[in-house]
């Protein structure tokens, strides 16, 4: 038996960000706490969800203690600031590590701290309950969909697990924000290297869905769709980012592409994960120089859905057979990292090459690689490393 999650709630459309306050109302709340960051409040749009908030007389609080990479001690001092200000709902407003901290901070005021038995990889997703405050996600990058994710991911610096802080998840259905605004308005002025490599993230995501080994059509069928939409457009939000209805497109597909990936993500994953809290490299950028050599790697287990990919791309395959297609489509997106300007691999990247060994047997401590259609050993892991190096 299996049972599939559906987001409960998406609004999507410029302007839907003004909404924000009677969504809080509609359920119940007096006093939402904001979560959001440094970067968020300088572009200025942590005051379009105030003003939001006020115009129907809301009182809220904020938390903007959240670095990139969230980890366990901000989310703690996140809980403090929740329960020092009494609130009742959590508003997320940032990009994928904003969402993630709102996420695990929400779920620590009904739980008792701290976050270490709620992670994946220690079987957290059964003792996590359906108890938790409302949170409303307004995602301003196009790429984490971690409005509708089952995932949090948080830098755990416990050093309970390994001798380094670790990217760990905590995963759930009930991470899936119950109301998610889609305001395209709000990541016009995303910077187009934060552009790209947050539409790259969410083209891995959508690759890694399609042929991750779980049964799921409707993500399968959610991220071929999610696939053409995206690649349809990062081009022109990198190079044109105030085109509003291409922003739209990303954001929605970015979005469709993180609901798919409840079918399992995959080895690019599980790698880039190690990279963003040991070397400087962004997890978009990881992503992006990561999937070639992984799709490489996969080639002779998912060459035929390779091949759905391609045109999912906007591929013509008309004379191609699964092979040839399935290798167009990795193609393309070495094509896509040099029309965006990613860096020529991980070591331009900033990688020390010291440090794949250990990288590598971390990788295999990762979740996502499970649903890889190929079976991964900490030498692949390590070999993969060297390859996209
Ligand atoms: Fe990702």
């Amino acid at each position: 038996m299996l049972s599939y999650f559906l987001p409960p709630r998406i609004e999507f459309g410029d302007g839907t960000i003004q909404n924000l306050g009677e969504h809080v109302k509609a359920f119940d709340g007096k006093k939402p706490l904001l979560v959001s960051d440094a970067g968020v409040i300088n572009a200025g749009l942590l005051a379009k969800a105030i003003d939001a908030l006020e115009a129907v007389g809301l009182a809220h609080a904020t938390y903007s203690d959240i670095e990139p990479n969230p980890t366990d001690i901000s989310i703690t001092h996140g809980v403090e600031a929740y329960k020092a200000e009494v609130c009742d709902v959590v508003i997320a407003v940032g990009g994928g590590s904003v969402m993630d901290a709102a996420k695990a901070l929400r779920l620590l005021t009904t739980h008792e701290p701290p976050l270490e038995p709620y992670y994946a990889d220690v079987g957290g997703i059964e003792r996590i309950q359906d108890d938790m405050p409302p949170l409303i996600c307004v995602p301003t990058t196009a790429g984490t969909g971690s409005e509708v994710s089952q995932g949090a991911i948080i830098t755990d610096t416990s050093l309970q697990t390994t001798d380094r802080w670790r990217k760990r998840a905590i995963v759930t259905p009930f991470n899936m924000a119950d109301v998610a605004l889609l305001d395209p308005g709000i990541t016009l002025g995303m910077p187009p290297a934060l552009t790209a490599a947050t539409g790259m993230d969410a083209i891995t995501h959508g690759i890694e869905a399609y042929v991750a080994t779980k049964y799921h059509p409707i993500a399968e069928g959610v991220a071929l769709q999610a696939l053409k939409m995206l690649s349809t457009n990062i081009r022109q939000v990198y190079h044109h980012g105030v085109d509003v209805v291409a922003r739209g497109e990303m954001l929605l597909g970015s979005c469709m592409a993180a609901f798919s990936f409840q079918k399992g993500l995959g080895a690019v994953h599980s790698l880039a994960h190690q990279l963003s809290t040991d070397a400087p490299i962004p997890h978009g950028v990881a992503n992006a120089i990561l999937l070639p050599p992984v799709m490489e790697f996969n080639f002779s287990h998912a060459s035929e859905k390779y091949a759905e990919v391609a045109r999912a791309l906007g591929i013509n395959t008309t004379g191609m057979d699964s092979d040839e297609a399935g290798h167009a489509a990795i193609d393309k997106i070495r094509e896509f990292n040099v029309e965006l300007n990613m860096p020529a691999g991980l070591g331009a990247a900033g990688l020390d090459r010291k440090k794949i060994p250990k990288l590598a047997a971390d990788a295999m401590l990762d979740h996502c690689h499970k649903f890889n259609p190929r079976e991964c050993t900490e030498a692949d892991m390590n070999a993969l490393f060297e390859a996209s190096f």
